[in-house]
């Protein structure tokens, strides 16, 4: 069973079933069917399922002109019909991982996708879990729902745990050339998972067990929600001592050694830096320990919307204005910068924030054109737009399409919660800082 898997892989003629196509699933399984595999996209939006069996990308890292020729050569494809699992060799599961209101994690979707492939199950699957979560996952949910009394792990099935690091608008590093940690749930199970990436990615970095494998993703996040928590603070108490934070920032990384800079902004977004730590601090709750930092980062940049109101208000006010019908432009609504995800994005705190206080918002982002704000439905200024008929325009994302010197020569007012303005010549005494 075992050798006719590893042989079936390492021919590439296993079908591989991945398990939610969206920003994580679909450039791996486009990866999969360039190596030769047969693919196939499990998932239940009936969009995404419609667009790649139409050759089409919706995900802005996979290049338009890359999923039609493998859905014509028939190594890719889409479906929400469960039952192609009866014929897959290998199952990647790529789910959302979010959080509920209270902040724990919330495993719905892990839950189902594992329930669906243990309904189709037979012998000799090989069954990959990619969606970040608490270390234990992979023993503790996948593996009782698919060994039970029908299949012994290791032998019948094998399970591993693999964390996905797409790092979404990166130019340089992409599925195949970013090193792939990997746990396997028994030596097998490892062996088998390592032949399946090897063929498609440049470095597979094995670890002893899926624990390891799930604790070093939360690892690489929590390291970046706490150093940006840090310099959210260091902004924040640079302000009280009137030191622009940015500069700070940026001398001390000239340092050749023992420095690595993050940078302050308006708060944390994207499906990833909020919320992993958060699955970590959840699962060392329930083993009655407190992780201090993880908190204390997420009380630090969970605030940062409300700072950014804040530094509007103030602005405003210097120029004799209250924020009571003030016309405000919010440049950028995506997360980060040149993408068009919107998830998480703290500029939907700072619009609410500002509408409670019966601002008046427009926003422009080139990468986003409609966004649903308290349900309306907003639409983004044109490019064009002038910048000088707003009170204030508020920098939340630094997309490259900005034309900063027209920004800054129009704009009567800017609150630059990036140092996107940085260097840029003109009059600075318009220019608000985080
Ligand atoms: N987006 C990133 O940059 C990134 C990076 C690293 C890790 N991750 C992790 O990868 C996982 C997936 O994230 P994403 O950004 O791709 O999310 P996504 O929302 O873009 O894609 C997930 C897909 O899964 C589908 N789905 C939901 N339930 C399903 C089910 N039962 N069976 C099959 N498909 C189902 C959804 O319809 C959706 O298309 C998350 O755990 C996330 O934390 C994301």
């Amino acid at each position: 069973m075992r050798d006719r898997l590893l042989e079936r892989i390492c021919s590439r003629s296993a079908h591989v079933v991945v398990l939610g196509v969206g920003y994580v699933g679909l450039p791996l399984a486009v990866e999969f069917a360039r190596a030769g595999y047969r693919v196939t996209g499990l998932e239940p939006d009936d969009d995404k399922v419609r667009l790649l069996n139409a050759g089409e990308s919706y995900i802005a890292d996979v290049e338009p002109g890359q999923v039609a020729p493998l859905v014509s050569a028939g190594r890719l494809r889409a479906t929400s019909d469960g039952t192609v699992l009866c014929d897959a060799d290998a199952v990647i599961v790529c789910v959302p991982t979010p959080l509920n209101k209270t902040k724990d994690p919330d495993m719905r979707f892990i839950v189902a996708a594992t329930d669906e492939v243990a309904r189709h199950q037979r012998e000799g699957m090989l069954i990959i879990l990619e969606s970040t979560t608490y270390p234990g996952t992979t023993r503790e949910v996948l593996v009782p729902k698919l060994t039970g009394d029908r299949f012994e792990l290791g032998k019948d099935v094998f399970i591993a745990f693999s964390p996905e690091r797409v790092d979404p608008g990166n130019k340089t590093f992409k599925t195949k050339n970013t090193p792939k940690v990997l746990g396997g749930a028994t030596p097998h199970c490892l062996k088998l998972a390592q032949a399946l990436y090897g063929q498609i990615i440049d470095a597979v970095v094995p670890v002893s067990n899926p624990e390891t494998a799930e604790m070093v993703k939360l690892l690489e996040n929590t390291f970046r929600a706490v150093n940006i928590g840090l310099v959210n603070e260091i902004a924040i108490m640079s302000r009280r001592l009137g030191v622009d934070p940015f500069e700070v920032i940026r001398a001390a990384a000239t340092k050749p050694f023992g420095f690595m800079p993050f940078y302050p902004g308006p708060g944390l977004g994207g499906h990833c830096i909020p919320i992993d730590p958060l699955h970590l601090s959840w699962k060392l709750r329930s083993l009655k320990y407190h992780a201090r930092f993880i908190d204390l980062a997420d009380a630090i940049n969970s605030a940062m919307p409300a700072y950014v109101v804040d530094r509007i208000v103030d602005a405003l006010n210097q120029h004799g204005k209250p924020v009571h019908g003030s016309k405000i432009l919010v440049y950028g609504v995506a997360y980060k910068r040149d993408v068009s995800d919107v998830r998480e994005s703290p500029a939907f705190d700072v619009i609410v924030e500002l509408r409670k206080r019966s601002a008046l918002i427009r926003y422009m982002d080139p990468h986003v054109p409609t966004v649903t704000v308290d349900g309306e439905e907003l639409t983004s200024e044109g490019a064009s737009t002038h910048f000088g008929g707003f009170d204030v325009v508020v920098l939340i994302t630094d997309h490259a399409a900005l034309d900063r010197e027209r920004l800054l020569l129009e704009a009567r007012l800017i609150v630059d919660t990036r140092d996107a303005l940085h260097g840029v010549v003109g009059d600075r005494t318009k220019v608000v800082g985080l």
